[in-house]
């Protein structure tokens, strides 16, 4: 199977127009926007000092309606640092988190080998987790629970408003912090009609990152209250994360925001109308049915091995990507990841409409 994963992938990256994610640019292109982005007089900050960072990070917390902000250089490193400050606050060990969550899936178990924490699993690993769940979780005294909004791998769902809600209110009277991982919060507000301030008012703690919706080269803020972001950066600072200048991240992260927040509402519009095309053909189905963010999952009921040499085959001859590379296959399915990023626009829905017909019509 692998020569012909890597085929697909290959004629992947030769498309000229892809459904899903951003434009790729070059490093060239990146790093002349970058300069064109920034001012004659901008100097880049020392160790998390200067205009250009301290600027950016008022503008997040602003925006995210907190007191402060950190500018750091990963998720993987904020995360596992925002649930210490909370358990070291609380004198509790214990957090809680979907068994889906980014710290029990891809980063090795950071939270508890690093930084001696407690984990705890809530709720069920296809759903997302109701206040139910959440209270079964917390026998064990618990100093914070993460959510994750959207929840990427259950294909961007999201917990109804209400349920959220209640939920936060319970934690909170519990004497329980609540920590947002909010890598792709931007795709939020459209479900939700909230602002990013009225969702994050819910949680003590806010996780952004800005190079997966946004388009930026890496880069993440925390966002809380004074006191929590003091915490925050003596354990950046011991990690290793207050580098010596952070500033091509944050003028990707300010260009990012510009560029591609305003039209992530029109995405999840885009995500819904392709969801709608690839449910309506024979041997797909999409999960959820209807996305409530601009990502979803696609399942493709097929054998791989004959759906592979195909789609790549009609790739090549076509430039056009419909479907992202699988990151799972099974005997008779494929399962692919979508998110709607600005290269859908670059054609009409007519011209996507005849594109998909005809890779369906060559491909399953
Ligand atoms: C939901 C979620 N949380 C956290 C992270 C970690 O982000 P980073 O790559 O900046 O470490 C990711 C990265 O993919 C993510 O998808």
């Amino acid at each position: 199977m692998e020569p012909l994963i890597a085929e697909y992938k290959k004629a992947f990256l030769n498309c000229t127009h892809q459904t899903a994610r951003n434009r790729a640019n070059s490093l060239k292109q990146t790093f002349q926007a970058l300069a064109n982005a920034t001012d004659e007089d901008e100097l880049a900050d020392v160790y998390g000092s200067g205009d250009v960072i301290t600027d950016f990070e008022e503008e997040i917390a602003k925006l995210l309606g907190k007191e402060r902000a950190v500018f750091l250089p990963s998720g993987t490193m904020a995360q596992p640092i925002a649930l210490k400050v909370w358990a070291d606050r609380s004198g509790r060990p214990y957090v809680a988190m979907h068994a889906t969550s980014h710290l029990q899936l891809h980063e090795h178990n950071a939270f508890q080998t690093l930084y001696n924490l407690k984990g705890v699993t809530v709720g069920n690993v296809h759903q997302v987790p109701s206040l139910d769940d959440i209270r079964a979780a917390a026998h064990d005294p618990l100093a914070a629970i993460l959510w994750e909004l959207p929840m990427r791998e259950i294909g961007g769902q999201l917990p109804k408003w209400d349920d959220l809600v209640e939920q936060t209110h319970w934690a909170q009277k519990q004497g329980i912090r609540c920590h947002m991982d909010g890598a792709r919060l931007w795709q939020c507000t459209e479900y939700y009609l909230k602002t990013l301030a009225d969702i994050s008012a819910l949680f003590d703690s806010v996780y952004v990152s800005f190079y997966k919706d946004l388009g930026g080269i890496s880069g993440a803020v925390l966002a809380g209250d004074e006191a929590f972001i003091d915490s925050a950066k003596i354990w950046i600072r011991r990690a290793g994360g207050n580098l010596y200048s952070l500033a091509p991240y944050v003028v990707a992260a300010r260009e990012g925001l510009k560029q591609h927040f305003p039209d992530i509402p029109n995405r999840v519009k885009q995500a819904q109308w392709l969801a709608t095309q690839f449910n309506n053909a024979e041997g797909m189905s999409t999960w959820p049915l209807e996305p409530q963010t601009n990502m979803f999952r696609l399942r493709i009921h097929t054998s791989p091995k004959e759906f592979l040499a195909k789609a790549a085959t009609w790739m090549t001859e076509n430039k056009v990507a419909v479907i992202t590379p699988p990151y799972e296959m099974g005997e008779d399915y494929c399962l692919s990841e979508l998110t709607i990023g600005d290269a859908f626009g670059e054609l009409t829905e007519e011209q996507w409409s005849k594109h998909i017909n005809s890779f369906l019509a060559n491909c399953l």
